[in-house]
């Protein structure tokens, strides 16, 4: 059986959730295995053979359930493919300085492991 990828998420308001659905029905309709999940309902990554990590920004950072989530499997993250986007409403722009600073808000998780690729989405303020 071909093995998964998971699409791990952490989401305060949902619109990371949201994008982590597209991009896992976008893999399935290109023929591959995957799955979303909230990173917190994933113990390991036996059966998977690639990932997508996503998260919402809170202060400047990835939530702390994602960072915690990429120390604990470190090494598992390591040995497969793995990407990286982010939902945020600040540092939107293309120019050197907006991009400097959203580099910062995954930072942490790139000191840890290395994605093979990487991309920052524009995200929503819920404002209930
Ligand atoms: C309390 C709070 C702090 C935030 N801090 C930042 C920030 O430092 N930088 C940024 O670009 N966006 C920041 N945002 C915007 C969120 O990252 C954005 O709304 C994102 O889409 C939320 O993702 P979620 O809906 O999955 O929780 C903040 C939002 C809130 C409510």
């Amino acid at each position: 059986m071909s093995k998964k990828i998971l699409v791990a998420y952490a989401t305060r308001t949902g619109s990371t959730a949201e994008v982590a659905n597209a991009i896992t029905d976008r893999l399935c309709e290109a023929g591959l295995s995957a799955e979303a999940r909230p990173v917190t309902q994933v113990t390991n990554l036996e059966g998977y053979s690639g990932a997508v990590l996503g998260s919402g920004v809170r202060y400047a950072s990835w939530l702390p359930e994602m960072t915690d989530f990429v120390s604990a499997n470190r090494d598992a993250l390591s040995a497969m493919p793995v990407a990286f986007f982010t939902m945020h409403m600040l540092a939107l722009g293309d120019d050197p300085a907006a991009m400097a600073e959203r580099a910062k808000y995954t930072a942490k998780a790139r000191d840890m492991i290395t994605p093979t690729d990487e991309v920052f989405f524009e995200g929503m303020i819920d404002p209930a």
